[in-house]
C-alpha cells in the first residue's frame, strides 16, 4: 500500500537548534588552575569589563542600587527604562558618582568665616560630614574646619567665627590629582579630607580619605576615564530623546531594549541613536545570522536572545523562538568577523549556562532571575509559606507594560486591554547580597575555563568545543539517586 504520509516535506526538513542543556564543554587537557583564569572581557566597542556579566534591564533587577554593586564586582548594571527621563537621569548620576574620588563642588558642605562655631557644628551634624572648607564670597579656600576644631576648649568660644578656630594652612589638591597621590599627600599630613582647588585656588571639589579607602575595597571595579562607575542604560527601539538624555547625563553604554531588534524600523531608529549619542549603543535583541548581518556595520554590540528567559511567554504566544545555545553561536559567527562584542541575554540558570555561552561565542552574559532576589534589587523580600521571595516579573508581562515600555515588543500599548503580554509575573526565593552570588558565579565560570585549559575569554573562546548530550546524559548531570541533604550555594533541583 502507498504510503501517503511523506514525511520528507520541503517544510519539515528544518534544522535543530540547542540549547544549554543539550551540549557540554568537553574536559580537556589543562594546566591551568580556576583561580588564575582572567574573566575580563569586551562588552562594547569602548567598554571591558572585569567579570564578563550584565544585571538584566528589569524593573524588578536593576536600578541604580544594583547598577552600582554590579561595577563594583566588576561587571555591569543596565538601568531599566519603566521610569521617566528625570528619574532615568537621577539614576545615571547615582551610579556615575558613587565611587567618585573627587565630590564636586555642588555636594560639599562649606561653610563662611564669618558662620559661628555652634552653626558650623549644627550643619556638619546635620550633613552626615565630620569637616568642611572654608570659603569666602568669592569661593576662594580660607581654610578647613573639623568636627574636633569646634569642640569646646579653652580658646575658642561657640559664638566665635569660624576663621578663629579653622586650621588656616590648608593642603590643597590640583584638580587632576589621583587616587595614588591623594592618599599619598593624607597620608603624609595625617588628615581626612583635602580640598581641590583651580588655579585660582577656588574650590572645586573634595577629596576624603573615607571615600579612598572606599574605593579601594572594589579593586575589580569597571570606571570610566574619570574613574566613575560604568553604567548601562536601556532605551526603547524609538526613543531618541530618551537615549540623548541617557548620553548627556553620562551613560556608558545604551542598550536598544526591543524583543526582536531584527525590524527594519527598529534598525533604521537605532542606528540613527547611534549616530547622534557618545555612548556606545548596543542592538538587541537578535538570534540568528542574518539579523547580526544586519546590524554589525554599526552597532558597538549585539545581544542575543529570542524567549529564552525564565520568565518570557514569547516562543509559546507567538511561536517564535531561537534556543539560546545555537543563536549565541550563529550571531557570533557573523560578529566576530567585525569585532563586534556578542551579549548572550536569558535562560542562563547555573554558572555552567553561563560559560557555555562563552564557549558558544558570546563575550559577556546578561542575567534576570539569578540576581532578581538579591538584596541590590529593586523590591522588597516577602514572605510565602514560612520562605523568603523578591518580585520578579517579565518586561513583558501586563504588569511591567502596565508601567511603561510595551514599545520593546512593538506594540501600541495604549488601551490596557490590547495587551498581548509575552511575560509572566512571578517570585523568586531571596538570596542575599549580590556579591556572594556574583562570587559563585564568577568561581563555576572559572572552573569551567579551568575545564578547558583556557587562561583567558578569548582562548576560551578559542579552545572550547562542545559534545551533544543525550537526555540519559543530561539526567546523569544532576545529582541522582540521592536525597540532598544540605542546600549548596550554586545549585537549586528545582531551578
Ligand atoms: P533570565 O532567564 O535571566 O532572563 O531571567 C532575563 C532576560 O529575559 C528577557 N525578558 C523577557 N523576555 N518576555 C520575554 O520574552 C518578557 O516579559 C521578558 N522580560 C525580560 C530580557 O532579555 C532579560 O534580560
Amino acid at each position: 500500500m502507498a504510503n501517503d504520509i511523506d514525511p520528507f516535506s520541503e517544510k519539515l526538513r528544518v534544522p535543530e537548534a540547542l540549547t544549554f542543556d543539550d551540549v557540554l564543554l568537553k574536559p580537556k587537557r589543562s594546566t591551568i588552575e580556576p583561580d588564575e583564569a582572567d574573566t575580563a572581557s569586551q562588552v562594547s566597542t569602548n567598554v571591558s569589563l572585569t567579570v564578563p556579566i550584565l544585571s538584566a534591564a528589569m524593573d524588578t533587577v536593576t536600578e541604580s542600587g544594583m547598577a552600582i554593586a554590579m561595577a563594583r564586582h566588576g561587571g555591569l548594571g543596565v538601568l531599566h527604562r519603566n521610569m521617566n527621563l528625570d528619574q532615568m537621569v537621577e539614576e545615571i548620576e547615582r551610579v556615575k558618582s558613587a565611587d567618585e574620588l573627587i565630590i564636586p563642588l555642588e555636594d560639599v558642605v562649606t561653610v563662611d568665616p564669618e558662620t559661628s562655631v555652634r552653626e558650623a557644628d549644627n550643619l556638619m551634624a546635620r550633613e552626615g560630614v565630620g569637616g568642611a572648607p572654608v570659603i569666602n564670597t568669592n569661593g576662594e579656600v580660607q581654610g578647613i574646619i573639623s568636627s574636633t576644631d569646634v569642640r569646646p576648649h579653652l580658646e575658642v568660644d561657640e559664638n566665635d567665627p569660624v576663621e578663629k578656630a579653622m586650621t588656616d594652612e590648608v593642603i590643597t589638591a590640583p584638580q587632576d590629582i589621583d587616587a595614588r597621590d591623594a592618599f599619598d599627600l593624607m597620608y603624609e599630613h595625617k588628615i581626612e579630607r583635602v580640598p581641590v582647588v583651580d588655579d585660582e585656588n577656588l574650590l572645586v571639589g573634595l577629596v576624603t580619605m573615607q571615600g579612598i579607602l572606599q574605593r579601594r575595597e572594589y579593586d575589580q571595579a569597571v570606571r570610566d576615564e574619570d574613574g566613575q562607575l560604568r553604567a548601562g542604560v536601556a532605551v526603547g527601539p524609538f526613543e531618541l530623546e530618551r537615549a540623548e538624555a541617557a548620553d548627556e547625563a553620562g551613560a556608558d553604554i545604551l542598550f536598544i531594549d526591543c524583543a526582536h531588534a531584527h525590524n527594519g524600523n527598529v534598525i533604521d531608529s537605532a542606528r540613527e541613536i547611534k549616530s547622534t549619542v557618545e555612548a556606545d549603543v548596543v542592538v538587541g535583541n537578535i538570534g540568528t545570522r542574518e539579523a547580526a548581518k544586519d546590524v554589525v556595520d554599526f552597532a558597538d554590540g549585539v545581544k542575543v536572545g529570542i524567549g529564552p528567559g525564565s520568565i518570557c511567554t514569547t516562543r509559546v504566544v507567538t511561536g517564535s523562538g531561537m534556543p539560546q545555545i545555537t543563536a549565541i553561536a550563529q550571531v557570533a559567527d557573523v560578529a566576530s568577523k567585525h569585532d563586534v562584542p556578542v551579549i548572550a541575554d536569558g535562560g542562563i540558570r547555573y554558572s555552567g549556562d553561563a560559560i557555555k555561552a562563552i564557549a558558544a561565542g558570546a563575550d559577556a552574559v546578561m542575567l534576570g532571575s539569578y540576581f532578581a532576589g538579591t538584596d541590590e534589587a529593586p523590591g522588597r523580600v516577602i514572605t510565602m509559606n514560612g520562605k523568603k521571595y523578591k518580585q520578579y516579573r517579565g518586561m513583558g508581562s501586563v504588569g511591567a507594560m502596565q508601567s511603561g515600555g510595551g514599545d520593546r515588543y512593538l506594540k501600541d500599548t495604549d488601551e490596557d486591554d490590547d495587551y498581548v503580554p509575552e511575560g509572566v509575573e512571578a517570585a523568586t526565593p531571596y538570596k542575599g547580597t549580590l556579591q556572594s552570588e556574583l562570587q559563585q558565579l564568577v568561581g563555576g565560570m572559572q572552573s569551567g575555563m579551568g575545564y578547558v585549559g583556557a587562561e583567558s575569554v578569548p582562548e576560551f573562546k578559542e579552545r572550547a568545543e562542545f559534545v551533544r548530550v543525550s537526555a540519559a546524559g543530561q539526567q546523569e548531570s544532576h545529582p541522582h539517586d540521592v536525597v540532598i541533604t544540605d542546600e549548596a550555594p550554586n545549585y537549586k533541583p528545582d531551578n
